[in-house]
This record gives C-alpha cells, structure tokens and sequence, in this order.
C-alpha cells in the first residue's frame, strides 16, 4: 500500500478524485494528510473524508527556505512513500526537492514541455495551439521540468475560454493521476524501475 501527502492550493478537484479512488478497498494507495500553502477549499475534501489536514502559509516565515522547510516537517513525520503536488501553486526550493526526491510528483495542465509554469491553460489558448493535454511528472528541481510519467492529449475547440479548457483538461488529469499512482505503487515507487 502506497502512502500519499497531497499538497493542494485551490480547488483539490485532482485530490477529490483520489480520495474517491481510495475508496474502492483494492485501491494500492492510502492519503495520509493533505497540505496547503492557503485556507484552500479543497481542504474540505479531506475533512469530509476524515483525513488530517495542514495549513503552512509562507507570508508568516522569513524565507522561502524556511517556509519549506516547515511544510517539510508537516510531510517527514508521516514518512509517506509519495507526495503529490495537485494544483499545489508554489514553487518549492531546491532544498525540499533534494529531501523528498524522487518522490515528489506534479499534476501540470498542459502536454510538458509545452506551456511551463502557472498558466499553462491560459498560454495554450494564446498560442492558437490546437491541442494542449495533462502531463503527470516527478518534480526536479526546475520548473515543471521533471521526467515525464503520463501525459495525454485534449483538443482545444474553436469555442473554449480558460475556464472550459481547464475543466476538460481537468477530467484528464483525474484519470491520469488515479492511473500514475497504481503504477508507482505496483512499482513499489524504485526509481530504477520507473521509465
Ligand atoms: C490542475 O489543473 C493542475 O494541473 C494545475 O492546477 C489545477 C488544480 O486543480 N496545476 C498547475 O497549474 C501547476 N503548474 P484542482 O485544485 O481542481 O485539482
């Protein structure tokens, strides 16, 4: 059995999906906590499913380095196998990806190496691209940078705004990161193995 910390910033739609996912007793992972940089709602998803939530705001630290740090804490005392950044909005320092890693992954809305960084919805319906995607990775120490475990295609329609897109490319990446998770555990998550 996997074990999973979510770390979410907005809606926690991805971390809906996995908490449904684990329902299912043969599911081969549990969420041990789920933790947020804000007062996010999506924490009411955890709540609603009993479990334990964190919130470390980087507004009352001195530094990034010690905002991390302390989110760190909140993750290493439960010695989780993965940590999973669903719509997680910040960048984390270089010294908390060389303390978890290879277990950190990201859920990034777009088909990577296409469309980087915070708005990559938004970029994709700049760029008149006709097709953008979901990529599911694990977290180095660039930007949505990291190799690439899943990633599948969404068609951009004539008639999408941000919103449309998004929600679309969101149902993709429900499936992808319940899919990604079942593998990783049926790899027992050994580096060496995935890819
Ligand atoms: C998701 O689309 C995720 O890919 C994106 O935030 C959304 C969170 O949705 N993450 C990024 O853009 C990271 N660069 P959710 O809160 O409903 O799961």
């Amino acid at each position: 059995m996997l074990s999973v910390v979510v770390l979410i910033s907005g809606s926690g739609s991805n971390l809906l999906a996995l908490l449904q996912a684990t329902k299912n007793p043969l599911f081969p992972a549990k969420v041990l906590a789920v933790g947020s940089d804000k007062p996010a709602p999506g924490l009411e998803h955890a709540d609603l499913y009993g479990v334990p939530t964190f919130v470390v705001e980087e507004k009352h630290f001195a530094s990034r380095d010690s905002w991390a740090e302390k989110l760190g804490e909140n993750i290493s005392h439960l010695d989780p196998d993965l940590i999973i950044l669903a719509g997680f909005m910040k960048v984390l320092p270089k010294s908390f990806v060389a303390k978890f890693s290879p277990r950190i992954i990201n859920i990034h809305p777009a088909l990577l190496p296409n469309f980087p960084g915070a708005h990559a919805v938004r970029d994709a319906l700049t760029s008149g691209a006709r097709e953008t995607g979901a990529t599911v990775h694990i977290v180095d120490e660039g930007v949505d940078t990291g190799p690439i475990l899943a990633q599948e295609a969404v068609t951009v329609l004539p008639a999408d705004d941000e919103n449309t897109l998004h929600e679309r490319i969101k149902l993709v990446e429900h499936k992808l990161l319940i899919d990604t998770v079942k593998f990783l555990a049926s790899k027992q998550l050994e580096p060496s193995k995935v890819g």
